[in-house]
């Protein structure tokens, strides 16, 4: 059965500082390092809607709006959007601060994910305890 997720937290899930060993060629951080990060916010998300293993089984609807420098400050809110039987969908919102602007925080990255309660076999099972 779905349900209904808690309500967004205010804080970010996580927040981290984006260091040299994360660049490309071009000196700019890898979308695939963006999409880890994503992926850990996801997870507390999850943790804080339910305790329980979690795969992630998809990423949708990855954007990277803006590029993200060594330096930046990145905060990465998640909200659980669906809780389905065994699956839950959360939103990731992705800020910058700039080392050199830091009065200024813009949005460089969202995306949505989604991850399946599993089991210690690795099968689904229910994020919420079903009743007969
Ligand atoms: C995730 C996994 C356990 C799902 O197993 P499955 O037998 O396909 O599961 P089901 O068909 O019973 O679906 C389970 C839930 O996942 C959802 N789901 C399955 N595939 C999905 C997809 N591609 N996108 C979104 N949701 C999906 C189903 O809608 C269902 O949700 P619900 O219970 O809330 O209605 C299995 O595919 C798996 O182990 N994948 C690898 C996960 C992993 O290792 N991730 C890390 C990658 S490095």
């Amino acid at each position: 059965m779905p349900s209904i997720p808690r309500p967004p937290s205010n804080e970010p899930a996580i927040r981290i500082v984006m260091m040299p060993r994360d660049t490309n060629a071009d000196g700019t951080i890898f979308g695939g390092v963006i999409l880890s990060l994503i992926d850990q916010a996801a997870y507390v998300e999850a943790m804080r809607q339910a305790h329980h293993l979690y795969v992630t089984v998809s990423f949708n609807k990855i954007e990277f709006h803006e590029p993200v420098y060594v330096g930046d400050v990145l905060s990465l809110y998640a909200n659980a959007s669906r809780i389905g039987r065994t699956s839950m969908t959360i939103s990731v919102r992705v800020s910058a601060r700039r080392r050199k602007t830091p009065d200024d925080t813009i949005k460089v990255t969202e995306g949505e994910i989604v991850f399946v309660a599993v089991d210690s076999q690795g099968k689904p099972t229910p994020i919420i305890e079903e009743t007969d």
